[in-house]
């Protein structure tokens, strides 16, 4: 009896799922915490890493299509875990006697044969004389089917950028997967070959992000991303709150993020969803819904002691400070070179509650801000930026936006935007993108379903973007767009520039005895 009803709800669900074009794949993304004690050996690091994968996997009980672990989780810092990799599809690394191959592979493939799953790890492969970061996926049979040597290295100086693009794509459950890691996210390439030629719906994101007010803290990134690329993006963030690192999550093209999670006191978490492959119209998922202000503000407050990096670039942007005595209106704000401008316009509504507003205590100066330029990164690369914004700041200075006060508690919040519409204009070309960019006081982006982002081409050589906020907003620091411009890129690290032209004698093959030193400023920074 119990039984039969079993089947008989499986064959509805199935059923309804066929109707509406749905179907799912079952997928764990891991916000890894890790491993920092560098009074421990490189090996028993590593060995406590890999024997966390195993605990987390085994944890999870249900049904599991694939699993994504973060970039840098494995000891990527040191050479002596670096490893090569056997030819994809046919070496069944589990119980191999290769020694070529580093024991955590072998332990690794053997738990995707346990599981019968797919594990995706990021790992520092060495290949000759050259080391790369590298993700790789295996299969439940044991063998690797698929490496992605990152394109985008962040620094990394000891690591090599591969001669040619990796374009994996994997195919489960008759959906496809590519890959991208970390600092990618900001580029065209490998993201516009997945998204635009190959068409790929899902992204397979391992990432060791350090997030960046105003624009680029790791939710916001990721939901930015995959709203203007509109593919599913499974986000896996290694987790580090004292550098900034943390940030995981799964979000579904432009309907928005179905869980995001940042594990603001540090730890392990796992975000384990059956996610929908979309098909058509009509599907009904549960998206993430952190909308009450009560919500918001006890999320903030546990990021206050969350490193968080500032824009490099803040104190150059062109900015209007919003008048508190006259908040509603039109206002055009322009920033740029003689023959590359943006302007700005901001079309903004908001209110000030004069009762929260006599209370003591800090309170936001809000900017509406412009910037076409290029900004450094750490000092490792040097990228273009075009950006239309509404911005949280300390105070009349633009050089305040993008920090935090530091007693969230102390804050008050008097203003509340009813409404905003920022419209930017920018070249068209293949060479760049623009996103919309959004932060509440959570370090959480907007929902997507209380904004709208269009894209309108004026003429031949420019497009209108415009980034418009539907629902009021009493706890905003960031609300815009934010651009990049390819063409105007330097790696100063490999003397490359945008052309992608390398030249000196920078790059590949460096000095062993340098790289353990390297690569500990790499895991710094990357
Ligand atoms: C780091 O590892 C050492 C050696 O195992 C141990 O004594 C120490 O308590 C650890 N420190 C932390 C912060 O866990
Ligand atoms: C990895 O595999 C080796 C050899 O099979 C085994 O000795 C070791 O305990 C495994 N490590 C973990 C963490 O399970
Ligand atoms: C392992 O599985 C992959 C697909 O998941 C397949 O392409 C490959 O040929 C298989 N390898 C072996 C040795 O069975
Ligand atoms: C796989 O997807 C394609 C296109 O999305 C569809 O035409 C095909 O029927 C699907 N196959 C199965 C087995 O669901
Ligand atoms: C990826 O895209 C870039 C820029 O559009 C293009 O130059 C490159 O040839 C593409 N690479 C591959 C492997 O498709
Ligand atoms: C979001 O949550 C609020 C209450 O917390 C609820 O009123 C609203 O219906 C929810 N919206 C969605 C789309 O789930
Ligand atoms: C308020 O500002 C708008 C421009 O943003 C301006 O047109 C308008 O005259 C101002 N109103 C007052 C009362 O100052
Ligand atoms: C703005 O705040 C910064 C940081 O607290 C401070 O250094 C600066 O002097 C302030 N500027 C003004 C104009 O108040
Ligand atoms: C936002 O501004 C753009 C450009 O100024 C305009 O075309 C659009 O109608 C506005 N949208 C809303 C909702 O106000
Ligand atoms: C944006 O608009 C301004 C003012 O109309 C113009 O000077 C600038 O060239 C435009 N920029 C682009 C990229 O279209
Ligand atoms: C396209 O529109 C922009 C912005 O309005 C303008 O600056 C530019 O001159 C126009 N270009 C052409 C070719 O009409
Ligand atoms: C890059 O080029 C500059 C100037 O040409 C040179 O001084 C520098 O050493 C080069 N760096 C590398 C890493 O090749």
């Amino acid at each position: 009896m119990k039984l039969s009803l079993l089947i008989l709800t499986y064959w509805l669900i199935a059923r309804a799922a066929k109707c509406q074009g749905v179907s799912w794949y079952n997928v764990a993304v891991v916000e890894f915490e890790l491993e920092t004690n560098l009074s421990v050996s490189a090996d028993e690091r590593l060995a406590a890493t890999i024997s966390r994968f195993i605990k987390t996997l085994n944890g999870l009980t249900e049904p599991l299509d694939l699993v994504i672990f973060p970039e840098s989780a494995l000891a990527s810092d040191d050479p002596d875990a670096a490893t090569e990799l056997p030819s994809l599809y046919d070496f069944l690394l589990c119980n191999s006697n290769d020694v070529g191959y580093a024991e955590f592979l072998k332990n690794l493939s053997c738990l995707a044969i346990d599981r019968q799953t797919v594990i995706v790890v990021n790992i520092l492969e060495k290949s000759g004389d050259s080391f790369y970061n590298t993700d790789i996926a295996l299969a439940a049979n044991g063998t690797v089917i698929a490496r992605y040597r990152k394109w985008n290295l962040f620094g990394e100086i000891a690591k090599s950028k591969p001669s040619t693009l990796d374009l994996p794509v994997l195919e489960l459950k008759n959906t496809t997967f590519g890959f991208m890691t970390c600092f990618d996210i900001l580029f065209g390439v490998p993201g516009f070959n997945l998204t635009r030629e190959r068409s790929v719906k899902n992204i397979i994101f391992p990432l060791n992000w350090i997030s960046e007010l105003p624009y680029l803290t790791a939710l916001q990134t990721q939901q930015m991303w995959a709203s203007e690329h509109d593919v599913t993006l499974l986000a896996a963030g290694s987790n580090s709150p004292g550098r900034g690192a943390g940030g995981t999550g799964i979000y579904l093209g432009k309907k928005g993020a179905l869980e995001t999670i940042i594990a603001a006191g540090g730890g392990t978490r796992t975000i384990y969803r059956n996610v929908p492959i979309i098909s058509g119209t009509g599907t009904n998922v549960i998206l993430v819904n952190h909308t009450e202000t009560d919500e918001i503000d006890s999320l903030a407050v546990e990021m206050d002691d969350f490193f968080t990096l500032v824009d490099a670039a803040i104190a150059e942007h062109a900015s209007v400070v919003l008048d508190t005595t006259n908040l509603s209106g039109c206002i055009t704000v322009c920033h740029g070179r003689n023959d590359d401008v943006t302007c700005c316009d901001f079309d903004v509504s908001a209110l000030q509650d004069q009762i929260v507003a006599s209370r003591n205590g800090d309170r936001y100066t809000y900017h509406l801000v412009a910037y076409n330029g290029v900004r450094s990164f750490s000092g490792v690369f040097f990228g273009g930026v075009e950006i239309c914004a509404v911005v949280a700041c300390l105070n009349e200075s633009v050089a305040s936006c993008g920090r935090r006060f530091p007693d969230y508690s102390n804050i008050v919040w008097p203003i509340t935007f009813e409404k905003i519409n920022v419209s930017g204009n920018f070249s068209q070309s293949e060479r760049r993108v623009q996103y919309p960019t959004s932060l509440l006081s959570s370090i959480r982006p907007i929902e997507t379903r209380h904004t709208s982002w269009h894209r309108e081409e004026v003429n031949g050589t420019t497009v209108l973007r415009t980034h418009t906020l539907e629902k009021a907003q009493n706890r905003l620091l960031t609300f815009g767009i934010y651009g990049r411009d390819f063409t105007r890129d330097r790696d100063p690290m490999r003397n490359e520039s945008a052309n992608g032209s390398i030249s000196g004698q920078g790059g590949p093959n460096p000095d062993l005895s340098a790289l353990l030193v390297l690569f500990i400023i790499a895991f710094i920074y990357v």
